[in-house]
């Protein structure tokens, strides 16, 4: 089926899998504080034509977590290097707004945007958890507090990545100007948390802006996302449920003047490949007799914002509030529990494996159908891929489902252009 609107796609690297137990996978990656680990991940992205390779980030270490969660390399400092061994492939990284100062992210993304010609994307989050206060010698602020602040985080950052006109920077060897000063412009920003005078010592980036993506479901996360956002990433486990999430997000633009076309959706999945759905099946099954409560309890106390392991495992899922960590997490996996009446180890299991977001279980074809209709009937602009483990399973889906999306005309079948941007169908925006 040809269709001209196209897929986007992204790819949540975790070097020890996105799965908590994908390490244990013979033949998996079993680090990711190993530049050749992302090398080999980065070249996969590209030979499926991705749109964007994606580290996360957070800003303490809890050796019960995730082990990826737990013993990571900074992500922006990952994708310099990144950036010169790719050609293509868009490089986000996550950067916190309650944690970090606005300067100092916009001079980081807009660095990398350079080094990468125009590849670089910031994923603005508020940071969910509080243990990264400790780090910092801060109080973590309140949910919704957080996304004041990071309401006017973004846009500063964006005013400091607008300092520069396009030709601002003459060098003119025959009068001897470097810079035309006329062209270069303060920010001037006095706000409630952020006094921020500029330029940026940066240039005007490739892509004019570097991306904003954005992975807040809450109502201030999708105001922030709605109103700033490029990419969306979506926590999803139902299609109604995805449907009604991206009409809502969609509609949402349009009190901001924004074209819908302007935010990409892409909900996170974790497919799980086989020759038979049998095989498809046996694969999970195998990655989750690795799942304990030990290892599970504590990502699913921090999607819950409590801790989950003063309930019994066998009863029922109990009731919870929306927690002050992230509202997108705990409501559509405490929905999914409610709908499939699941046991509180029905619960971990479903973190242990995708961290709450969607598994996606089946042959390359009826996966390939899965996202179509996703796709088709608008749950989706595309897909973050989560491999739940690296590189096979990430190698299966790029080997195996992309070929059958590119036969339907559903994803290209080679990049049109060299910028994140220029994959996203986004314009170079103009400065404010
Ligand atoms: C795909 C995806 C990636 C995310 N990556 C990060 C991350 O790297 N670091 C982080 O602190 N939060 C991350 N988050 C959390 C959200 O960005 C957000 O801050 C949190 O869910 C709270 O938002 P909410 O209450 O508006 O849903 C991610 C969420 C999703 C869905």
């Amino acid at each position: 089926m040809a269709t001209e609107r196209q897929m986007h796609m992204g790819v949540f690297v975790l070097g020890t899998g996105n799965h908590i137990a994908g390490w244990r996978v013979p033949g998996a990656f079993d680090t990711f504080q190993s530049l050749s680990v992302v090398q080999d991940i980065a070249r996969i992205s590209e030979r499926g034509k991705f749109d964007l390779l994606f580290l996360g980030d957070g800003l303490s270490a809890d050796p019960a977590a995730h082990p990826s969660f737990t013993v990571r390399l900074e992500p922006i400092t990952m994708l310099a290097a990144l950036a010169a061994t790719t050609s293509h492939v868009g490089l986000g990284a996550t950067a916190s707004t309650t944690y970090n100062e606005p300067f100092t992210v916009a001079r980081a993304f807009a660095s990398l945007d350079h080094l990468s010609n125009g590849r670089a994307a910031w994923n603005a989050v508020t940071s969910s958890g509080p243990e990264a206060a400790g780090n910092f010698g801060r109080t973590h602020p309140a949910h919704d507090q957080r996304y004041v602040i990071a309401e006017e985080f973004v846009d500063v950052v964006n005013g400091l990545w607008d300092c520069w006109e396009d030709d601002a920077i003459t060098i003119n060897r025959e009068t001897g100007q470097y810079i035309d000063p006329a062209k270069v412009h303060k920010l001037n920003h006095h706000g409630a948390y952020f006094d921020v005078r500029g330029p940026l010592n940066i240039g005007r980036c490739p892509q004019g802006r570097p991306i904003v993506l954005q992975a807040g479901a809450s109502d201030p996360g999708l105001a922030l996302a709605a109103r700033t956002a490029d990419v969306v990433f979506a926590v999803v486990q139902d299609l109604g449920e995805a449907k009604a999430g991206y009409a809502a997000l969609k509609s949402r633009m349009a009190e901001y003047g924004r074209p819908q076309s302007d935010i990409s959706v892409l909900p996170g999945v974790m497919p799980v490949l086989g020759s038979t759905q049998a095989e498809a099946k046996q694969k999970l099954d195998f990655l989750q007799s690795f799942v304990t409560p030990t290892n599970a309890i504590k990502m699913l106390s921090n999607r819950m914002g409590t801790d989950m392991s003063r309930f019994s495992l066998d009863g029922p899922v109990p009731d919870l509030p929306l927690p002050d960590t992230s509202h997108g997490f705990a409501r559509t996996m405490l929905a999914k529990a409610k709908r499939e009446n699941m046991s509180l180890r029905d619960l971990y299991n479903l973190t242990g494996a995708a961290r709450g977001h969607w598994v996606l279980c089946g042959t390359p074809e009826s996966v390939a159908d899965t996202l179509e209709q996703w796709f088709v009937e608008r749950a989706a602009d595309g897909f973050n891929i989560l491999p739940a483990h690296f590189p096979g399973a990430f190698d299966e889906f790029v080997d195996q489902v992309i070929p059958i999306l590119q036969k339907r005309g559903l994803y290209r079948t080679d990049y049109s252009g060299n910028t994140l941007r220029d994959h996203l169908g986004l314009d170079r925006p103009a400065r404010r």
